[in-house]
């Protein structure tokens, strides 16, 4: 991690982060009190549009939402396997889970599985149909099952894409500048950022989405999920998940729809596209008002800031509302290792033990936490709680470890006013 951007985010967040949540002048003592939902000041909230858009950019939104939120089927293209119809099936978690907000998180999860070869390489078990598993099909006859051969199998939490655009808009400079792969700093955390080739822009970038920020742009990471989630081939993917390898031998007895099934129309503009607009226009979450800066202080003397980063600026945008535009994200975007937290898919340059540090923003409408959902108590504290610590399920599975231990073991030494300092700072984020 490197030092200097460290002092300076600290200076801006003071700043920028202080005033807007009214961290400056506030009563002496009172402990940081969230105020839930109250999303105040005119903030838009879950699934809302980013302020600022015009007519047409509106329209753009409402209907890229329109197709995220609309089942596919075998007649539009689902399958052969899928795990979920539509993109909102899985993204649809808000505020409230009677009220659900397209674009969110949600508790559905998807399955890895892998194994080891060799000198414990790992191998993603493609002639198998990995290492990503597809729990649904259009025919039973081309159902994907995991391999008894598979020694790793690991959940997903689904992510949310609230403040999508903005992630996307941070420059690769930005991110690389907080970046430390050798430790060179010796504070003991590397932050090492996935640099992946993007099929869309057709060029190297630094990957931010997902829990191995394999992915770095929106529109590949839409025609990603379109095949990868609902069997729709599209011009980025084009061919279909052959479910298990080789069992069925024709995917042709499966599947309906001569590729791509997701075509571009007579602008060469494909439905991944337009689902891509729709998340770069979705409204970060909403924060919640604080009393006093008391947890935020705290949550950077125990250095969860060394990873969770405050606040980082968007570089150069076509959209004025995402040009130059700070994002209080709560994290560095970089890959990290966590030791035993990691889920030991290797993908792409992030090794089993790595993950990126996912945006905290948005905390409290999460129904599970860290990247299999091992934290999913009822409660928010105890969510949040289980996160940091680990959690007996009744399994003992543990919170944040390996680099991330030291952070750990100052939270735990914290008497427990400061945790729950601690705490509703992180819910009204
Ligand atoms: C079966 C559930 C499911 C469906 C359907 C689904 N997703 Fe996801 N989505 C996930 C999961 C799980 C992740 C985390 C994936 C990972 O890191 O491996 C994710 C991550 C994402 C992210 C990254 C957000 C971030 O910052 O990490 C984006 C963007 C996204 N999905 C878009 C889409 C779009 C667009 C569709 C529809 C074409 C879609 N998803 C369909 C489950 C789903
Ligand atoms: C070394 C970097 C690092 C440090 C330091 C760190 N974190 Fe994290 N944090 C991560 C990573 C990486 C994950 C995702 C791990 C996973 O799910 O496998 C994570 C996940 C989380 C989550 C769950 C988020 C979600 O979307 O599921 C919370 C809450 C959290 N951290 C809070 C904290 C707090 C509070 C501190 C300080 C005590 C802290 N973190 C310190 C890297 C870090």
């Amino acid at each position: 991690m490197c030092g200097t951007r460290i002092v300076i985010a600290i200076v801006v967040v003071a700043v920028t982060f202080g005033a807007s949540q009214g961290l400056a002048g506030a009563p002496a003592g009172s402990g940081n009190v969230a105020v839930s939902p109250g999303t105040g000041g005119g903030q838009p909230t879950y699934g809302d549009p980013i302020p600022g858009l015009s007519p047409d950019q509106l329209a753009a939104f409402e209907e890229g939402r329109e197709l995220f939120n609309t089942d596919a089927t075998p007649e539009t293209g689902l399958g052969p396997v899928f795990n979920k119809e539509g993109c909102g099936s899985c993204h649809n978690a808000g505020d409230d889970p009677l009220v659900p907000a397209i674009g969110g998180a949600g508790a559905i999860m998807v399955t890895r599985f892998g194994r080891f070869v060799g000198k414990g390489e790992f191998d993603p078990m493609e002639e198998f149909g990995g290492s990503l598993r597809q729990m649904a099909t259009i025919d039973i006859d081309c159902e994907e099952i995991v391999p008894p051969e598979a020694e790793i199998v690991a959940f997903r939490v689904t992510t949310p894409a609230f403040g999508a655009g903005l992630l996307e808009a941070i420059s690769d400079e930005t991110i690389l500048a907080g970046a430390d792969p050798g430790d060179a700093d010796g504070d003991g955390i590397s932050g090492k950022a996935h640099v992946v080739f993007d099929p869309w822009l057709e060029t190297e970038r630094v990957g931010r989405f997902g829990w191995k920020a394999q992915v770095a742009n929106l529109d590949t990471f839409s025609a990603d999920a379109s095949l990868n989630e609902m069997g729709i081939t599209n011009i980025l993917f084009g061919q279909e998940n052959d479910p298990n390898g080789v069992f069925p031998p024709e995917l042709s007895d499966c599947d309906l729809v001569d590729d791509p099934e997701d075509a571009p129309d007579g602008d060469g503009v494909s439905s991944f596209n337009k689902m891509a607009v729709f998340q770069r226009f979705l409204a970060a979450p909403p924060r919640t008002p604080l009393l006093d800066g008391r947890g935020f202080g705290l949550f950077r003397q125990i250095g969860c800031d060394d990873c969770h980063t405050p606040v980082m600026f968007t570089g150069d945008s076509e959209f004025e509302f995402l040009d130059h535009k700070p994002v209080f994200l709560f994290s560095d975007l970089l890959l990290h290792d966590m030791g035993a937290l990691g889920d030991e898919i290797v993908q792409g340059d992030a090794e089993g033990t790595e993950m990126r540090t996912p945006p905290l923003w948005g905390l409290r409408v999460r129904p599970l936490l860290l990247h299999d959902g091992r934290s999913a108590s009822d409660d928010v504290d105890a969510r949040i709680r289980g996160a940091i610590e680990g959690v007996t399920t009744p399994k003992v599975l543990p919170g944040h470890a390996g680099e991330a231990a030291a952070s750990r073991a100052a939270w735990m030494a914290l008497p427990p006013a400061d945790q729950q300092d601690v705490l509703d700072f992180l819910k009204s984020i």
